[in-house]
């Protein structure tokens, strides 16, 4: 009886050990090339972050949507997506609303408007 019972509890704190705390949403799926294209850098980011909220459906919970590379450009250079995503986590206007991005994805987002928007 001893053994069934380590054994259950051995496979319950596996479980519990696999759920780490990188959310899915985090990782950057694509490899992003050294130019910091839309295409290849950030569309997968703002689809696994934002559009949720940020589209063009009449009830998104967004004010405008995000889902082309002229959309996410233009609120970019004039939308204050910069500041919002680098607000401290749990900050007032944060963004995601459902809390702050990797540093890696919001790197990725700087350096893409410093090497000015490429497509
Ligand atoms: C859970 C829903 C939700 C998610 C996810 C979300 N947003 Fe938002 N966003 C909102 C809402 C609602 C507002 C309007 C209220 C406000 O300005 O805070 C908003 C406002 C904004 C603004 C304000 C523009 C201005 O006028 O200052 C920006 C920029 C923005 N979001 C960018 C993003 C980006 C980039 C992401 C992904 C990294 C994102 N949002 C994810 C719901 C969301």
């Amino acid at each position: 009886m001893k053994i069934v019972k380590n054994l259950i509890f051995g496979i319950i704190l596996i479980f519990l050990l696999s759920c780490t705390n990188t959310k899915e949403a985090d990782l950057v799926s694509v490899p992003c090339t050294d130019e910091f294209t839309y295409t290849d850098c950030v569309k997968t980011i703002i689809d696994n972050n934002c559009i949720i909220c940020h589209n063009s459906n009449l009830n998104a919970l967004g004010p405008f949507p995000l889902e082309t590379y002229e959309q996410v450009k233009e609120k970019t250079q004039n939308g204050n997506i910069l500041a919002r995503i680098q607000l401290p986590d749990g900050a007032n206007g944060i963004m995601p609303q459902t809390g702050k991005m990797s540093q890696a994805n919001i790197d990725v987002i700087v350096t893409w408007a410093n090497k000015g928007f490429l497509e």
